[in-house]
């Protein structure tokens, strides 16, 4: 599939469905990072979260759906479901980054043969995995981009599960402004994530020490809500679910001008 609707940005296709680069095993970080393209990687992704998404053999281990559930505490499909209530089937969707486990392959099934399912995801290895996820459906296509530098698409739907905690607060910002580009007049910005629990969640001082040892800026959405990473006057409305206790939370930013 071809993407020529976002302007300024050129695609690097990825043409090797069957995943090589997930197969091999080189012996030090360096030479792991060459072969998955180090140039396109961002800082905050290479020095946070190597071990969990670019690390080919850990991608094996780790992309599977009960894993997702499990990290989710059983949460996920709700999640997920919450997400897929806004999307109709026949729309013209993009995913901010590849999600381990079924999710875009159960995006592109709901949307069905008349929608379209575009995934950006920055790491070459997340965008061959993801490939092979989604290969047996025409609608869906996977581009290696890093999504801070998609603007001005023309998308109805942009979703992203689980990317927004990843990102360091100050490209939070960036973040929020680069996918409210993509979406025209109606069009919704989904986003699911984590969300500052009730004080007395018995799962608060887990997640707590779970983030401050491998999720540095987890935090920034215990502090602020995601329509804070927004700039003002935007056009958008924005309307915030929470989900068990508030560890979670989904919000839908609509474009009205
Ligand atoms: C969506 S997030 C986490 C999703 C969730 N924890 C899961 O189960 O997979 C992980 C993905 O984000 C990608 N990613 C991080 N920053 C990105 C960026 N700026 N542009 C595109 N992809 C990015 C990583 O390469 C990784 O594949």
């Amino acid at each position: 599939m071809q993407h020529p609707d976002i302007a300024g940005t050129s695609f690097k296709k990825i043409s090797i469905p069957d995943d090589p680069a997930i197969q091999q095993e080189p012996s030090c970080q360096a030479s792991k990072l060459s072969a998955l393209d180090s140039a396109a990687v961002p800082g905050y992704l290479r020095d946070t979260y190597y071990w969990a998404y670019l690390d080919p053999r850990n991608v094996k281990r780790l992309d599977h759906e009960w894993i997702v559930r499990t990290i989710l505490w059983q949460q996920h499909r709700r999640l997920e479901a919450a997400a897929f209530a806004e999307i109709e089937p026949g729309q013209r969707v993009m995913q901010a980054a590849c999600v381990y486990g079924s999710f875009s392959a159960s995006l592109a099934a709901h949307i069905g043969p008349a929608g379209a399912l575009e995934v950006f995801d920055v790491a070459e290895v997340q965008v061959l995995n993801c490939r092979r996820k989604l290969a047996g459906f025409e609608q869906a296509a996977v581009w290696q981009e890093n999504v801070l530098n998609l603007r001005n698409g023309s998308f109805d739907v942009v979703v992203c599960y689980f990317l927004m905690h990843e990102i360091p607060d100050e490209l939070k910002y960036e973040l929020v402004d680069a996918l409210s580009s993509n979406v025209g007049t109606g069009g919704k910005i989904i986003f699911v994530d984590y969300h500052k629990p009730h004080w007395a969640h018995p799962l608060k001082p887990v997640t707590s020490l779970v983030f401050d040892k491998l999720e540095p800026y987890a935090k920034g959405l215990w502090e602020q809500d995601i329509a804070e990473f927004a700039q003002p006057d935007n056009g958008l409305h924005w309307h915030k679910e929470t989900y068990f206790g508030r560890l979670y939370q989904k919000v839908v930013a609509t474009r009205h001008a």
